[in-house]
């Protein structure tokens, strides 16, 4: 199937690592030029060299999405250096973590204000893309109880509302908005390696909610976000799409 991807121009944040990594990868492999941030700049320049490998422009810069004025300077420096703008993936998160007041303003500068700013800064150039599309990641941990309450849940549950409306309030404009829910992803140097070493109860107990026993990649959440990122996945906005390999149980109507 041809997803319809080549010479799109795609803003990615926090794309050094993980799956976001996974995703400018994926994204480059299939003719997309990418433009990406994290807060490490060696890690930035490597990524950044890594794709342009595969043929395709690429930028990137150090810079944390928590400082909203640096933050929304680079996405603009971002659309110049590309040429526009089709596809925004937010990804970054500030992560799990148990309850605080600090975690709570933290999950939400960085997880809900970083994605919300970029959606209001891109929307422009996403309008005038004609195939514009902005994919969120959020988390099953928005979509049914695991671990302890913690802000990052609630937070990932306000960016699949906050999706849901956006994507009824700019569809006439030829914008779709979803959001992709991952359950447990393993890779090295990931929050799953690290609980695993730290909190080898919760790890086990999350394995055991696999049926086929084992955690997903990076790169099989990229292949979800490629898909409906692109042309090819036209029918699909207001959508949360659980990528999960049947971690939930929930039965969805
Ligand atoms: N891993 C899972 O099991 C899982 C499951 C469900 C959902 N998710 C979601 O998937 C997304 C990616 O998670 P992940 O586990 O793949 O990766 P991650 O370990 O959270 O790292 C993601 C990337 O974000 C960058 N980053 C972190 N904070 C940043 C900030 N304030 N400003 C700019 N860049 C920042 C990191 O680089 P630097 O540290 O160098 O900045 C890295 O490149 C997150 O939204 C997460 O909640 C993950």
């Amino acid at each position: 199937m041809d997803l319809g991807l080549r010479g799109k121009k795609a803003i990615v944040t926090g794309a050094t690592k993980g799956i976001g990594r996974a995703i400018v990868e994926l994204l480059a492999g299939e003719g997309v030029d990418v433009a990406l941030c994290s807060r490490t700049q060696e890690e930035v320049d490597a990524t950044v060299q890594a794709l342009k490998r595969q043929g395709v422009n690429a930028c990137g810069e150090a810079v944390n999405v928590r400082d909203g004025d640096a933050y929304k300077a680079w996405l603009e420096r971002a659309v110049a250096a590309l040429g526009g703008c089709d596809i925004f993936v937010p990804n970054v998160s500030a992560g799990g973590g148990f309850d605080s007041e600090k975690n709570w303003t933290r999950n939400f500068e960085v997880d809900v204000m970083h994605t919300v700013r970029g959606c209001e800064t891109l929307m422009p150039h996403l309008e005038k893309s004609g195939a514009g599309s902005i994919v969120i990641i959020a988390s099953t941990n928005a979509l049914e109880t695991f671990g302890v309450p913690q802000a990052f849940n609630a937070m990932k549950a306000a960016l699949i509302t906050y999706s849901k409306q956006l994507a009824q309030h700019v569809g006439k404009k030829g914008v779709r908005v979803n959001t992709v829910s991952p359950g447990p992803i393993y890779f090295d140097g990931g929050s799953w390696e690290l609980i695993k070493g730290t909190m080898p109860k919760l790890y086990d107990y999350a394995l055991r909610q696999i049926p086929c026993g084992r955690m997903g990649t990076p790169e099989e959440v990229a292949r979800v976000v490629a898909f409906v990122a692109s042309p090819a996945g036209s029918l699909m906005t207001g959508s949360n799409v659980v990528a999960d390999n049947g971690f939930t149980k929930r039965v969805q109507f």
